[in-house]
């Protein structure tokens, strides 16, 4: 049996005593397969595949490119029709269309495997084995990793879901980190956003905040702190040592912002920024969407948000004066709603300004303008009778030095 199979791999009798040129390979190659031209020149199908490498005569090789930039081109005109707009399909085949690093900023909330009954269901579509629901989450997480322009930032909202065995919950910021790190992005911050009320659990403790995790695509190129300054607690401190002793300590915008977030308030049924009809069940709160949106995203740039829900983050992007585009399964009409009410800010206030800040400032600040040397005579001499007199007029040069 083994000396028949190696009979069978030995070349053709069309080999011996005859050296086969490249030229002849390739000019069969075109017309016939590996093992044909294998078979009409004797020669071994290793050497034919890499003189096809070569010269690029592969023709799967050549196949493989050709389908791999009709791809790219599709992802291109996919990402035109998707821009200021959010489409109605599933996650993964929204990421998919979107070519390789195109989004600057992505603002997300992913379903938490708890069993939300999102679009009117019965709650199955949130409610998967454990395995599954992070398998298929680390799948979002490595696609919009793709997507991600190089530079870029996730901001990542999470919240617990529920354990293997049902019983307890487990945080899924703990569970996707090493995940993100593996997939080569930069931890930049855990934010906890403190949520005011919630549900009373049996036996352990009331949770009151969930985070968010924020990552990069190598070196973060945008973080504007100021977008989220935070009041200054004594706008009047000054420095006790050092070369600024005696003078402000404190910054005029505001406190540096922190990685505790307690000033956003919870999306409830009765909370102002509820979308209208009110209809989505998870929805978060829309300053949560801003404040990530203007620390992590310059004016112009493309903000997505593959789990749009009721729109928060494509109504706070259009506010901004950001480019937005995103999918969610349902919700269209709400998202369409919302979106119609919001125009551009045109005049964004500053978080950490108040009035008291603002007043000891200007007690501090010292004119920008101080008068220039008048001009002595000898300058005065070197000059034409019009240049003088217009020296004079303007007040660097004095009556009596002309
Ligand atoms: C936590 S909510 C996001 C809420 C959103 N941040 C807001 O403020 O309205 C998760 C969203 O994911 C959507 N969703 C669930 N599975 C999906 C899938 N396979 N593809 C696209 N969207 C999905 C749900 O419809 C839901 O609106």
């Amino acid at each position: 049996m083994i000396a028949s199979n190696l009979d069978a791999c030995a070349l053709p009798p069309a080999a011996a005593g005859r050296e086969v040129t490249d030229l002849e390979v390739l000019a069969a190659l075109a017309e016939s397969s590996y093992d044909e031209v294998s078979r009409q020149l004797g020669i071994s199908r290793g050497r034919i595949w890499s003189l096809a490498c070569k010269y690029g005569a592969r023709k799967n090789e050549a196949r493989i490119q050709e389908r791999a930039a009709q791809k790219r081109e599709r992802q291109r005109e996919f990402l035109s029709q998707a821009m200021n707009a959010v489409k109605r399909m599933d996650v993964l085949d929204y990421l998919a269309s979107l070519p390789d690093n195109c989004v600057d900023l992505f603002v997300t909330s992913p379903p938490y495997n708890v069993g939300k009954r999102y679009g009117g269901g019965d709650g199955s579509g949130d409610n998967h084995r454990f395995h599954y629901y992070l398998g298929w989450l680390l799948q979002v997480c490595s696609e919009m990793e793709r997507t991600l322009k190089p530079g870029g930032t996730m901001f990542l909202q999470v919240g617990a879901t529920r354990s293997p065995d049902g019983k307890s919950m487990y945080p899924i910021d703990s569970l996707l980190h090493q995940h993100l790190v593996a997939m080569g992005l930069t931890f930049q911050n855990r934010i906890v956003w403190t949520v005011p009320h919630g549900l009373t659990p049996r036996g352990r403790l009331a949770n009151r905040y969930e985070t968010a995790l924020v990552v990069s695509k190598g070196e973060q190129r945008v973080f504007s702190p100021t977008a989220a300054r935070g009041k200054t607690l004594q706008p009047g401190k000054r420095a006790f040592k050092g070369p600024r002793k005696g003078q402000v300590s404190s910054h005029p915008l505001g406190s540096f912002p922190t990685d505790v977030w307690s000033d956003i308030g919870h999306c409830g049924h009765n909370s102002p920024d509820k979308a209208v009809g009110g209809g989505h069940p998870a929805q978060f709160p829309q300053l949560m969407a801003r404040r990530a949106i203007l620390l992590y995203s310059a004016p112009g740039a493309i903000v997505s948000d593959p789990f749009s829900g009721s729109g928060s983050t494509a109504a706070e992007a259009k506010r901004t004066g950001r480019e937005f585009t995103g999918c969610d399964l349902f919700y269209e009409d709400t998202r369409s709603a919302r979106l119609a009410a919001v125009s551009p800010d045109l005049v964004t206030e500053l978080p950490g300004v108040t009035d008291e800040s603002i007043a000891v400032w200007q007690a501090e600040a010292r004119p920008a303008f101080q008068a220039a040397p008048q001009l002595g005579r000898e300058q005065l001499a070197a000059l034409d009778r019009e240049s003088c007199d217009l020296l004079i007029r303007s007040g660097l040069a004095s009556q009596e030095a002309a």
